[in-house]
């Protein structure tokens, strides 16, 4: 029989793994809920059908599913997944970030404590299960950024300007678990996308980001294939392997987040699993190279394939719209912008009627657009075009 991969999680924007595997010739059997296994059970060869939610549920079906058939490559979707993954590619000895990567993904205030022993650079910051008693320190260091220890999509992930608006985050923010508190970094945001196995990078990219900006940073474009020059790039490249060996990364994908401060890269945060907003399409696209596949293929234990050597041939992007809070009257432009030509994919996701909540995570943006082309001049042209004509016009209550 051919290899099995046993995929944790695929939503929809892990489709294109599943695709791969059946490029290679690889089964694919993939633990999912049971909404998203009706939209993709005719895809892979077997599904396995989980609650979901909680990473323990996840890993409660995948462990339970590799003791059952021990699969030869595993892969976790996104961050509920990642301890899922590692835990059986751990037991089974088959190529992952390892356990120690996949703790640290998962847990931002474990990853401040690794990198901080390490004197890799990242925001002050204390750990704190009661905001109120936090106030001190904070007060001594605003504006300080207040998050989740386990979220994604920015979700959680808020600006606090001054005493007031901390005093203000204590009241609404009683009762919500444990926090971690950070001296706020300034400059442009970047992430890096490395392949890797063995500790070994075998591939990387820089992508630029785009966010909404205070108080809740939600992501809105990013640019893969950024090449940083001077005392900047040169601080970045020393950067990645200090993290990768802080990570104790071993063979998979690493997503880490930084900004680009006055005093050199400052670490948000680091993921060992696949980023979100359609990240690898933008990379796959500029540098002509599935990282799908790639990926795929890490986990598998195969080897890799035409990986690009030199600098990405193509420039891409991923835009996000958003909308102004209300009801939808309008959705202007859609169709000019699926129609030209750079543009890849162009999808909003209301109709007229629906209602538009304000933004406070990556879920409350409207829509996607993927865009490639040539060279800088012609992306760039590609993406005013698209802003300046795509709208989601709402009325306001
Ligand atoms: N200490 C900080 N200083 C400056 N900006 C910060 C800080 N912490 C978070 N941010 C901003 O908030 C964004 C979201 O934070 P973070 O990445 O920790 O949360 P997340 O929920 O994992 O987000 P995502 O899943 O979108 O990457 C960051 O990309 C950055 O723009
Ligand atoms: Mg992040």
């Amino acid at each position: 029989m051919s290899d099995e991969l046993l995929l944790i999680g695929a939503g929809f924007l892990g489709v294109p793994y599943i695709e791969a595997a059946r490029r290679l010739g690889v089964r694919v059997r993939l633990i999912e809920t049971a909404q998203h296994a009706k939209l993709l059970g005719d895809r892979v060869d077997e599904v396995v059908v989980t609650p979901g939610g909680p990473d323990e549920v996840w890993a409660q079906a995948a462990c339970a599913a590799a003791e059952d058939r021990r699969p030869d490559g595993v892969l976790g979707f996104s961050e509920p997944q990642v301890l899922a993954a590692a835990l059986v590619q751990e037991r089974f000895g088959l190529p992952g970030p390892s356990m120690y990567a996949a703790s640290l993904s998962r847990n931002k205030a474990l990853q401040r404590a690794a990198f901080g022993a390490l004197g890799l650079p990242q925001p002050l910051h204390v750990v704190t299960d009661d905001l109120a008693s936090a106030e001190e320190w904070a007060s001594a260091q605003l504006p300080v950024v207040v998050k989740p220890l386990t979220g994604a999509g920015s979700a959680g992930v808020e600006l606090v300007a001054d005493r007031a608006a901390f005093a203000d985050a204590v009241r609404r923010r009683a009762g919500s678990g444990r926090l971690l508190v950070e001296s706020l970094a300034t400059g442009p945001e970047y992430s890096w996308e490395g392949l890797l196995r063995d500790g070994e990078v075998l591939f990387g990219n820089l992508t630029a980001k785009e966010t909404t900006g205070a108080p809740q940073f939600v992501e809105r474009a990013h640019r893969p294939a950024q090449q940083l020059t001077g005392p900047a790039g040169e601080a970045v490249d020393r950067l990645i392997p200090r993290v990768v060996s802080a990570l104790g990364m071993r063979t998979g994908i690493v997503h880490l987040e930084f900004r680009l401060t006055e005093s050199g890269p400052c670490i948000m945060e680091v993921a060992v699993r696949t980023p979100g907003d359609y990240i690898l399409d933008v990379i796959s696209a500029a540098h002509g190279f599935d990282l799908y596949e790639a990926v795929l293929r890490l986990a598998m234990g195969r080897p890799l394939q035409d990986v690009p050597t030199a600098g990405a041939g193509r420039r891409a992007a991923s835009w996000f719209p958003i909308a102004e809070a209300g009801t939808v009257l309008a959705v202007e432009g859609l169709a000019e912008v699926q129609a030209h030509p750079a543009v890849r994919r162009a999808s909003v996701w209301l109709k007229p009627g629906d209602v538009v909540r304000p933004l406070s995570s990556s879920a409350d943006r409207v829509g996607c657009v993927l865009l490639d082309g040539e060279g800088e001049r012609e992306l760039e042209e590609a993406f005013r075009f698209v802003r300046d004509r795509l709208h989601i016009v709402t009325q306001q209550k």
